[in-house]
């Protein structure tokens, strides 16, 4: 499958190459160069940090989790900023950029862009949840990593174009069924044996876009409700999938257009 995959990668840089040789600068047509290998990487760079910021988004909200389902306090003082800020700790222990500093950082300007429409839509979810997670009524708040993953998606996905998703093999909304790339690569992911963190690039030259798919691994919080004994009922009122601690658990899938 990853053969299949650098396969795709290459045939598309070998067909790029072979136009952009043939049309000398200021002749042929725009549109024919395929994207060039810089644009390649650069896209990939972003598609991989948007990943990571998602999942910092969710890892953050798992971190909280306990305290928003707990009936004993009325206000839980989780605002937007203080998503924020602890967002920004994790993204920075993750991949060494400071949200706050990313003029500085050695970045596209479309890259810096999508990284802050991205932390912007994330509080955005976080605003509009702040009755849910502050009430204190015995119910459970409802307000998880999937759906601050999935709301803030849906609003980055509609203001930038770029598409973020959440996937799993057997997902438990069908919303987030993946598609057959994606479903080859969370088969790749599911192997115990498969690299950590290793992300799976396609990239087809009709398509003018960068699929990249970035592995999620189960954490102690994750598994309250996506662990074991598999298919008891979770607090969410679907059934566990008997995930275990630091076995895969999905996958974030980006979709991001590359520069001809
Ligand atoms: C409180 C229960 C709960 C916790 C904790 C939780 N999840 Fe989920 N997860 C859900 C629910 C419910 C959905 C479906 C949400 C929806 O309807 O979109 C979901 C969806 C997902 C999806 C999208 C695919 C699908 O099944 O629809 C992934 C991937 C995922 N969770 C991974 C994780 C990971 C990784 C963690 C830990 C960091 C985690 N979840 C923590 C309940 C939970």
């Amino acid at each position: 499958m990853t053969q299949m995959v650098l396969w795709g990668v290459v045939v598309w840089l070998v067909s790029a190459a072979t136009v952009f040789g043939e049309t000398a600068p200021n002749r042929g047509r725009e549109s024919d160069r395929g994207p060039t290998f810089d644009a390649l990487i650069e896209a990939e760079k972003t598609a991989r940090l948007l990943a990571v910021l998602l999942d910092s988004g969710r890892a953050v909200i798992s971190e909280n989790q306990p305290p928003f389902d707990s009936t004993s306090k009325g206000r839980k003082g989780f605002t937007p900023e203080v998503f924020e800020r602890q967002l920004v700790e994790v993204f920075r222990s993750r991949s060494g950029l400071d949200l706050n500093d990313l003029a500085s950082a050695r970045l596209s300007t479309k890259a810096v862009r999508l990284l802050r429409s991205l932390v912007s839509v994330s509080k955005q979810v976080v605003a509009e949840v702040q009755d849910q997670i502050n009430r204190s009524d015995g119910t459970v708040s409802g307000f998880i990593p999937a759906v601050l993953g999935a709301r803030a998606a849906a609003q980055f996905t509609k203001q930038t174009g770029v598409q973020l998703k959440q996937t799993a093999l057997a997902p438990r909304n069908p919303v987030n069924a993946p598609d057959p790339f994606e479903q080859a690569a969370l088969r790749d992911f599911a192997d115990p044996a498969y690299p950590r963190e290793k992300t799976i690039t396609e990239v087809t030259a009709q398509s003018g876009v960068l699929h990249l798919m970035f592995p999620l691994y189960a954490t102690r919080h994750c598994l309250d409700c996506h662990g074991e004994p598999k298919g008891e009922i979770d607090k969410t009122g679907y059934p566990k999938e008997g995930l275990q601690l630091g076995y895969n658990a999905g996958a974030i899938s980006v979709v991001i257009p590359v520069k001809k």
